[in-house]
């Protein structure tokens, strides 16, 4: 390649070079003192001498968050083509339609009934509106957390050391704004009323989303991200609710980061064990206990029962907590006695001929992928 050089005085260039050594020393002492005497100094925690984010590379982080989430990248047009969304390029598009070219005409109509009217007259063949009106109560529950998801990943994003972190967060944000915006598109298919937060969720997710530093990561990748991931476990075998395990999914590899990040940037002893951190985080999930009742009937209309799912929940995200190093008040195998004592307790007071049960026990993932991928994240436990 030849360039036509472009004429030019050495002597200014030197020049230049000159006042921005002094610029460059000036700017980034004067950074350095505003941060020692704590009165500001350079916001983006970046290297730009090492061209990498403060905490190195990590690229641990980088392989099993970023660059799976890319491979497991999955658009609504190709799995809800019923919910209208164009996020597929033209390559896969393509690819789509050489699919549809290669199917049985049974499965061809299949397919085509996934069109938005044929999907609502599905979703009506499939429940009553009672049913109906369960689902998306139950669902949206989730869907108002998809919204603190997204919200609180993004501030995370800020909190977190190393390149590889932040590209996994990065993909987090991106598969929750996803979540979001999909989720919403498929409970407004159900054409019933779409309740708002209650006062539980409400509370939680705030708690949640308040949380300092990386103690969101206990609020959000753990608690509100294990009942995602259950209750998408537990409903993604429901006709018309099948892209769920697309979500199922995404979240079980947002449950992992917390202790795949501590293990690079290990929390400091006080900071797993604090009492004040401990009691912080049980407070932060005691309105979440509070949601299990409250959609009692909801669940019983689809023949769950509300405690067995609480108890499938906490069983999980009590793990989760404890792998993280986000300690509780109590030990895990205590605290589950005492949750199982006290639902036990509630449903002597409100249910006839309750007899005791280990409702911790109980597992409601009903897919059996989903109980796959469960089982790779929890073993047996
Ligand atoms: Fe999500
Ligand atoms: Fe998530």
């Amino acid at each position: 390649m030849r360039f036509e050089k472009c004429p030019h005085r050495p002597g200014v260039a030197l020049w230049n070079q000159r006042i921005e050594r002094v610029a460059n020393r000036a700017i980034r002492a004067l950074d350095l003192a505003a941060e020692i005497s704590h009165l500001g100094g350079r916001k983006a925690n970046y290297d730009d001498y090492r061209y990498e984010f403060i905490g190195g590379p990590g690229e641990t982080l980088r392989r099993k968050h970023y660059d799976r989430s890319l491979r497991l990248l999955w658009k609504s047009e190709e799995h809800a083509p019923h919910l209208g969304f164009r996020d597929c390029s033209d390559g896969e598009r393509e690819l789509l339609d050489m699919a549809t070219r290669a199917l049985t005409p049974a499965e061809k109509k299949a397919r085509n009934r996934l069109a938005k009217p044929e999907f609502k007259a599905l979703l009506d063949r499939e429940y009553t509106t009672r049913e109906k009106q369960a689902i998306v109560n139950i669902l949206s529950a989730i869907g108002h957390g998809e919204a603190y998801a997204w919200l609180v990943s993004a501030e995370l994003l800020g909190e977190v050391k190393s390149t590889g972190a932040r590209a996994a967060l990065t993909m987090q944000v991106m598969e929750e704004a996803k979540h979001f915006v999909v989720l919403r598109e498929l409970l407004q298919a159900f054409d019933v009323p779409i309740p708002r937060q209650s006062a539980w969720e409400y509370m939680f997710l705030e708690g949640v989303a308040k949380a300092p530093g990386l103690e969101k990561f206990f609020g959000m990748n753990v608690a509100v991200e294990g009942i995602a991931l259950s209750l998408f476990g537990m409903m993604s075998h429901l006709p018309g609710l099948e892209v769920l395990r697309l979500f199922h999914l995404d979240e079980s590899r947002h449950t992992g980061l917390p202790m795949n990040y501590f293990r690079e940037f290990p929390m400091s002893a006080w900071q797993r064990h604090n009492p004040r951190a401990r009691l912080r985080r049980f407070r932060l999930i005691l309105p979440a206990l509070a949601i299990i009742p409250y959609l009692e009937e909801d669940l019983a209309e689809l023949g769950i029962d509300a405690f067995e799912f609480g108890g499938s929940v906490l069983k999980k995200i009590s793990l989760l907590a404890e792998r993280a190093g986000f300690f509780l008040p109590v030990p895990r195998a205590q605290l589950l006695e005492l949750i199982n004592a006290g639902f036990n307790a509630y449903c002597t007071a409100t249910r006839d001929g309750h007899e005791f049960r280990t409702f911790t026990t109980a597992e409601t993932t009903r897919g059996r992928r989903e109980q796959a991928v469960e089982r790779e994240i929890f073993g047996v436990a």
